[in-house]
């Protein structure tokens, strides 16, 4: 059986895309990386328990030694690298972790990568790829009439979590010119969907609006954010994966930029159609509080690139993945409440022990 190594699988996106990549007949087995940080919730792949294809291994990537034995036991094809430390706002309470994990985890990931593809031959050599999943605030805030980011827009990152994840880009491209590791990088806008840890804006919002408290908009709630459903980003990795040009960076977003504010209005009218309170609206909890620091204006991708070069498009609009996100939060009330209660870091079962 052949394997692709995935980091960060536990996560949101990582899960997402663990879940979606296994659900294709025939597709590589996946050996799923994870260190399980308060981020990683091994919930999110229930439905994998004891599947023969997903082997979980809690493993730290800053650590070498431990990588070094699932790349010789496993000998991945491919890496899909999403573990990373990454919320804003724990990065500007806590920057050291995001340098630990973002860049010296990157690093020693790309050196574990660099020493099993050197010792590769023939066809094993030629299809290996290392991917590395990054982020649009690499390249910092847009003034209201900037284009959109594009691949070659200068990288300038404005907090902890951009700086870091802009370093580990700039490592990801220096192994492919130092040393021709066949490397990928993916620049995608803010995701949302199911298994979204609720410290983030849309799962958080679900959340306090049915727990009747208020849900709090940073600032004048006019910042600006590219939504994707987080689907069409995993669906945008496997297609940069199978298809993308080994060196090259690829912007990926939802042609779908709105304000805070908006997505907060949207939130609460969809809750008011699929959840209404006995009086009144959602959007009266909507509460204006104290600005993030350095909060990035706005941000907006053009990702025709992967479009024109690889076919790549959107299949959800704002609407229709964001009445699916609210869904699915109703349907699993209990994964958001053991998330919650802490009950989630106790659910790691003998199946996924690695
Ligand atoms: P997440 O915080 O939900 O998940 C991160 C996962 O990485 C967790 O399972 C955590 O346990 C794991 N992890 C953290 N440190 C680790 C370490 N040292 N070793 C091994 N595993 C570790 O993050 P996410 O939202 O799923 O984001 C995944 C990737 O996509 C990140 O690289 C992020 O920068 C990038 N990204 C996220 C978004 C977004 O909107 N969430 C947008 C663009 C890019
Ligand atoms: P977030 O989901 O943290 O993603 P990112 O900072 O990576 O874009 O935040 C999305 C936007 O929502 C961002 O402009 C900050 C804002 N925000 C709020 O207004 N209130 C909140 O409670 C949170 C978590 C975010």
């Amino acid at each position: 059986m052949s394997h692709i190594l995935v980091t960060g699988g536990a996560g949101f996106i990582g899960a997402n895309f663990v879940l979606d990549w296994l659900r294709e007949d025939g597709a590589d087995a996946v050996v799923n990386v994870d260190k399980l940080t308060y981020a990683g919730n091994l919930e999110s792949l229930a439905s994998l328990k004891c599947s023969n294809r997903h082997i979980f291994s809690q493993t730290d990537i800053c650590d070498r030694a431990a990588l070094d034995r699932l790349f010789a036991e496993y000998r991945p094809r491919a890496v899909v690298h999403f573990a990373a430390e990454s919320h804003v706002d724990r990065s500007i309470e806590g920057p050291g972790g995001f340098i630990q994990t973002n860049v010296v985890g990157t690093f020693t990931l790309l050196e574990a990568a660099r020493a099993y593809w050197s010792g590769l031959h023939g066809s094993e050599r030629d299809v290996f790829r290392f991917l590395h999943v990054s982020t649009d605030e690499v390249f910092g805030s847009l003034q209201p009439s900037d284009p959109a980011f594009t691949e070659t827009t200068a990288f300038a990152p404005n907090s902890p979590y951009s700086a870091s994840k802009a370093a580990a880009d700039h490592l990801v491209r220096a192994y492919y010119h130092t040393y021709g590791l066949p490397v990928l990088t993916t620049n995608c806008s803010n995701n949302y969907g199911p298994y979204h840890f609720p410290e983030k804006l849309i799962p958080l919002v679900l959340m306090k609006a049915l727990a009747g408290e208020p849900l709090p908009v940073y600032g004048d709630g006019l910042n600006v954010r590219d939504w994707l459903y987080v689907g069409d980003h995993c669906a945008a990795v496997r297609a940069v994966l199978a298809k993308g040009r080994v060196g090259e960076t690829y912007n990926v977003g939802g042609n779908n930029t709105k304000t805070n504010l908006d997505v907060v209005h949207t939130l609460c009218g969809l809750l008011d159609e699929l959840r209404p309170k006995v009086t009144g609206s959602y959007r009266q909890q909507i509460t204006f509080v104290a600005d993030r620091p350095g909060h990035d204006r706005r941000y907006a991708v053009d990702s025709r690139k992967l479009q024109v070069e690889l076919g790549w498009t959107c299949k959800e609009t704002f609407e229709t993945g964001l009445r699916k996100t609210v869904q699915w939060h109703l349907e699993n009330q209990s994964w958001v409440s053991n998330v919650m209660s802490g009950l989630y870091r106790k659910g790691r079962d003998e199946c996924h022990a690695g």
